[in-house]
């Protein structure tokens, strides 16, 4: 599951089944954890005008960043990357055709193919203020070789994390396996007066599986 050639399978295959497009959603929809991002969203406000950045790495044909952009009262710019440009071209050509209100003027989404264990080369460090990950890392730790390629992007994303910023990874990870990786992770990532924390919140129960958001914040030293 961290190969770009067996996703382009998958969305090309799911998007033959159905005539008209349809999202296909990892573990579960928006509405499951609408509240918490959209909680976040408000609590964290730099300053007035600033226009949120949030990244979505591995969005799949997933509705959670067009439904972030829809509902967000806060001016959000939104990225939904993902390696596949199957997936990616499904969603631009859906918002195409049925182009989506936001909740604020200023907000903005897009749709773009990104290596997300490459983020550094698209993005400035320190330039983004919410990471969300909806299945991506559960993907990649799930493969023999892809648990390097999630170290990587685990990486990659708090450099470019800003130093209030904060990281969702929604997952049907246990925390005794998950919350291990990333306090174990975080200790390398420690910057100069902001240490990052992990915080578990169970998302709910869905068809017997039980959802985790862990949630990666600074702790802002003085
Ligand atoms: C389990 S799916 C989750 C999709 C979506 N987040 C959702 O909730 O439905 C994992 C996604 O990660 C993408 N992916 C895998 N490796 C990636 C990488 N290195 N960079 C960006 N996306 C990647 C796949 O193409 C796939 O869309």
């Amino acid at each position: 599951m961290d190969k770009k050639s067996t996703w382009d399978r998958f969305y090309t295959e799911n998007s033959s089944r159905t005539p008209t497009f349809k999202n296909f959603e990892w573990f579960f929809g928006f509405d499951a954890v609408r509240h918490i991002i959209l909680t976040l969203l408000l609590q964290h406000k730099p300053d007035p005008d600033h226009v949120f950045q949030i990244l979505d790495i591995g969005c799949g044909t997933s509705a959670l960043g067009p439904c972030i952009y829809k509902h967000s009262t806060t001016p959000v710019q939104i990225t939904c990357a993902d390696i596949s440009p199957i997936a990616v071209k499904l969603m631009q050509e859906n918002i195409r055709s049925k182009p989506i209100q936001a909740n604020n003027v200023s907000s903005l989404l897009r749709f773009v193919e990104m290596d997300c264990t490459q983020v550094l080369s698209h993005y400035s460090p320190n330039s983004i203020d919410l990471i969300v990950d909806k299945g991506t890392t559960d993907a990649l730790l799930r493969s023999k070789e892809g648990k390097g390629k999630a170290r990587l992007m685990l990486n990659q994303c708090m450099k470019v994390l800003r130093n209030s910023g904060t990281l969702l990874q929604f997952s049907d990870e246990d925390p005794d396996a998950r919350l291990l990786w990333l306090e174990t992770e975080m200790q390398k990532h420690k910057r100069e007066g902001v240490i990052r924390n992990v915080v578990i919140q169970e998302v709910g129960e869905l068809r017997g599986v039980v959802y985790f958001c862990y949630q990666v914040s600074p702790t802002l030293h003085s």
